[in-house]
């Protein structure tokens, strides 16, 4: 019998094109293995990176599989296919070469990389206008909290100016466990660890809506752990930060709807109906949603698997929360 040479070339060149296929969706960033457009120095600095690592990744693969395929091809053994090859071995010249050439590769993508940190870690000092902003990021069993040197407080979506370095202080609360800040148009990932306050940045180049996603396994609603950065034109934040500022002074604000949605919405669902994540109880039509004492108490201390997510809201935060829940679960919600 002949042996089935040509059915194995007919699945080498089949494998050939599906890798031609995937070749396509790989660099079509968003939604592909390419990094997602960056609209951040820092962000940019780390796609740089990743493309000049990708340029060694993808040679030495063609390389290897070139090579590998064109041996198979033209050395395969004909027959007689049970005597044994010639045995070489030796060759100083190959040898040097695949010695020598890792280390340069290594060295240069090494050189890169150094180069490249100091851009992706370090604040970039104030702009011309010296203009900064603070913001202290805090994450939370499932929720992303945000609070400006102004006292405002915000959730899920961060709203920052365009153009202003703005420095984030990421950290989570003691009895939280570990989270992971990531929009990865704006910039690397940061842990979000209790007790630990990490920093990290962005300077948006332009205005528009930047998605990201908690990035470290953090319970049962780690997946729907969204993060929205919304850069805003300066003057446009200016107005919306001093206008939260009265309203969440006033009890006038949307804090408590805000709060509810990022906050109890993730496990008790938008409609308060239940059992979104796990056992969660229905909240439209209960009765504790009537007493804010009683949903203080659970709220700030947790209780069996929900998680104590207001042990660090201000009062004004507590009540923003009670009196959404009131309006919209009791009085024909
Ligand atoms: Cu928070 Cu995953």
């Amino acid at each position: 019998m002949t042996p089935p040479v040509r059915p194995k070339l007919l699945l080498t060149g089949g494998a050939l094109a599906a890798l031609l296929v995937a070749a396509a969706p790989a660099v079509a960033g968003n939604g592909g293995f390419a990094p997602v457009p960056p609209e951040s120095p820092n962000a940019q600095d780390i796609t740089d990176t990743w493309w000049f690592i990708s340029i060694f990744i993808l040679a030495i693969f063609v390389l290897v599989e070139g090579l590998l395929i064109a041996f198979v091809i033209r050395y395969r053994r004909r027959r007689p296919r049970d005597v044994d090859g010639p045995q070489i071995h030796g060759s100083t010249r190959l040898e040097t070469m695949w010695t020598v050439a890792p280390v340069f590769i290594l060295f240069a993508i090494a050189a890169v990389v150094f180069l490249k940190l100091p851009g992706i870690r370090d604040v970039p000092s104030a702009t011309a206008g010296g203009e900064t902003l603070e913001v202290e990021v805090v994450g939370h069993q499932f929720y992303w909290e945000f609070e400006y040197p102004n006292g405002v407080v915000a959730v899920n979506r961060l709203r920052a100016p365009v153009g202003v370095p703005v420095e984030l202080t990421v950290t989570a609360p003691d009895i939280d466990v570990i989270h992971s800040w990531w929009i990865p148009a704006l910039g690397g990932k940061i842990d979000a660890i209790p007790g630990v306050v990490n920093e990290t940045w962005f300077q948006a180049k332009r205005t528009g809506v930047f998605r990201g996603q908690c990035a470290e396994l953090c319970g049962i609603q780690h997946a729907v752990m969204l993060a929205e950065v919304e850069v805003l034109p300066a003057a446009e934040f200016d107005a919306w930060l001093a206008e939260q500022e009265t309203a969440q002074a006033d009890g006038t604000s949307e804090l408590g709807e805000e709060t509810y949605a990022g906050a109890c919405a993730t496990c008790h669902g938008l409609d308060g109906q239940g059992g979104v994540a796990a056992s969660a109880p229905r909240l439209a039509g209960s009765a504790l949603v009537g007493d804010p004492d009683a949903v203080e108490e659970i709220v700030r201390n947790g209780r069996g698997q929900m998680p104590a997510v207001g042990a660090g809201w201000s009062e004004r935060q507590m009540n923003a929360v009670n009196d959404y829940l009131e309006e919209t679960f009791t009085r024909g919600g």
